[in-house]
C-alpha cells in the first residue's frame, strides 16, 4: 500500500513508519520535524519525508495514497500545558483537516491516533461507550476530532479511530515524559521513584509495538469492521496500580526498590476495558511492562538513548524553539513556528 504518515517521525511515528516499510509498503512522512528528521535516519533513503504542517500541506500529496495514519499532533503534559489555542489548531482543526482532505481526495482508509486521555479520571472500568471527560486540552482536542471524524464514513472512506493508553518502550525519538520512562530513569539516576500517594491510582500502559501492531492490523482489516469504529488500544491485563508499577519496574531493571512520596493525594485514576479490539479484531498484545522497563533501561546504559537530549521532553523543546531565535528560525513554515 502506499501509507501517509503524518507525524511520522514523532515518538510512536518513527517506529511505525520502519515497520511499514519492513513489511513492503511506500511510506510517506509529512512532519514539521519539530524534533529532527534523525529518528528516521535508518530508513531515510526508504522513506519520502515532507517537512510540511498538517494545518497547511498541498492536498496534492494525497494523491495516490491508500491509507492516512495520522499521529501528528502537539504532545502534552498535563501539569505543564502549552498554547491551548494552538493545541486545537493542530490536534483538533489540523487532524480534521487531514480526514476530510482524504476522504475528497480518494484515500480509502483513515486511522487517527486518538488517546485514551479522553475518558479523563472515572470509576469503573471505561469503554468506547463510557462518556468523554477530557480534563487538557490535549485530551478535549482528541475528543472534538473523533467526534468530527466519524460521521466522515460512507462506503469509499474508512476512517477509524485508535484510542492507545500511555505508551512504553524504546523508540529513535525517545520521550522520556511518559511513565514508565522517568521511573526508569530516575531510578538509574537518584536510585528512587517518586510516586505521588496514595500510589493505588490505577492507570493503563501499552508497549509501542503493541501499539504500532493495532494500526497494521487496522489498514489490513474489512471496512466493515472498522469503518467509523472506535477502539481502545492495550489489554486489560495491563490496568495496574502506581505504586505496583513502580515496583515491576525496580525488579525488572533489578535495581533495589526504592521510593519517595511528593506532592499531595493524586485522584488522577482510571481503568480502560480493551475488550471491544480483542473480540473484533484477534488483537493481543506480545509485551509486557517489564520487556518494556528492561529495554528502556538496556537503551539508556548502552547509549542507544541519550537521555540529557532536551527533545525528549516534548513540551519542555516546544517551549524552547519558542524562546529560542535560531532554532525558532530553522523550523519556521511561512514565517510560523507553532
Ligand atoms: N505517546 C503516547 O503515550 C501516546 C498515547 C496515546 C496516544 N498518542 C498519540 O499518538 C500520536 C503520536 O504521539 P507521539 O508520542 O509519537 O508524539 P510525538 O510528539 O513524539 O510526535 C508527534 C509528531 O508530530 C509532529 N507534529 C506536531 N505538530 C505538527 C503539525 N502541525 N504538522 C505536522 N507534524 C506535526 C512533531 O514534529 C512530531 O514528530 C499523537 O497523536 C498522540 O496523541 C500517544
Amino acid at each position: 500500500m502506499n501509507i501517509l504518515v503524518t507525524g511520522g517521525a514523532g515518538y510512536l511515528g518513527a517506529i511505525l513508519c520502519t515497520q511499514l516499510l519492513e513489511s513492503g509498503h511506500k511510506v510517506t512522512c509529512l512532519d514539521r520535524l519539530f524534533f529532527g528528521s534523525q529518528p528516521l535516519q535508518n530508513v531515510s533513503n526508504k522513506i519520502k519525508i515532507l517537512k510540511d504542517d498538517i494545518r497547511w500541506f498541498s492536498p496534492t500529496i494525497l494523491k495516490e495514497i491508500d491509507a492516512v495514519l495520522d499521529l501528528a499532533s502537539i504532545c502534552n503534559d498535563p501539569k505543564n500545558e502549552l498554547d491551548p489555542k494552538k493545541t486545537l489548531e493542530v490536534n483538533y482543526q489540523g487532524r480534521v483537516r487531514v480526514a476530510t482532505l482524504a476522504k475528497k481526495h480518494g484515500v480509502k482508509k483513515y486511522v487517527l491516533a486518538s488517546s485514551c486521555s479522553v475518558y479523563g479520571y472515572q470509576e469503573g472500568l471505561l469503554n468506547e461507550k463510557s462518556p468523554l471527560k477530557p480534563q487538557t486540552t490535549y485530551a478535549k482536542a482528541s475528543a472534538l476530532a473523533e467526534k468530527k471524524i466519524i460521521p466522515l464514513a460512507n462506503k469509499h472512506f474508512s476512517p477509524t479511530i485508535l484510542r492507545p493508553t500511555t505508551l512504553y518502550g524504546p523508540s529513535p525519538k525517545m520521550r522520556f515524559d511518559l511513565t514508565i520512562h522517568k521511573m526508569v530513569l530516575s531510578l538509574i539516576r537518584t536510585g528512587k521513584i517518586p510516586l505521588l500517594p496514595d500510589g493505588k491510582q490505577w492507570h493503563p500502559y501499552v508497549h509501542i509495538k503493541d501499539t504500532t501492531n493495532a494500526f497494521k492490523i487496522i489498514i489490513k482489516s474489512d471496512p466493515e469492521l472498522v469503518s467509523g469504529q472506535i477502539f481502545n488500544v492495550g489489554d486489560n491485563s495491563q490496568n495496574i496500580q502506581i505504586f505496583k508499577l513502580a515496583q515491576t519496574i525496580a525488579k525488572a531493571i533489578n535495581l533495589p526498590f526504592k521510593y519517595e512520596w511528593y506532592g499531595s493525594n493524586d485522584n488522577r485514576s482510571y481503568k480502560v476495558d480493551f475488550n471491544k479490539i480483542k473480540k473484533t479484531l484477534n488483537y493481543k498484545i506480545k509485551h509486557t511492562i517489564k520487556d518494556g522497563a528492561k529495554e528502556v533501561y538496556n537503551a539508556i546504559q548502552n547509549q542507544t538513548i541519550n537521555a540529557d537530549d532536551p527533545r525528549t521532553i516534548p513540551v519542555k523543546w516546544y517551549k524552547k524553539l519558542l524562546q529560542t531565535p535560531s532554532l525558532r528560525k530553522e523550523l519556521e513554515i511561512n514565517n510560523i513556528l507553532l
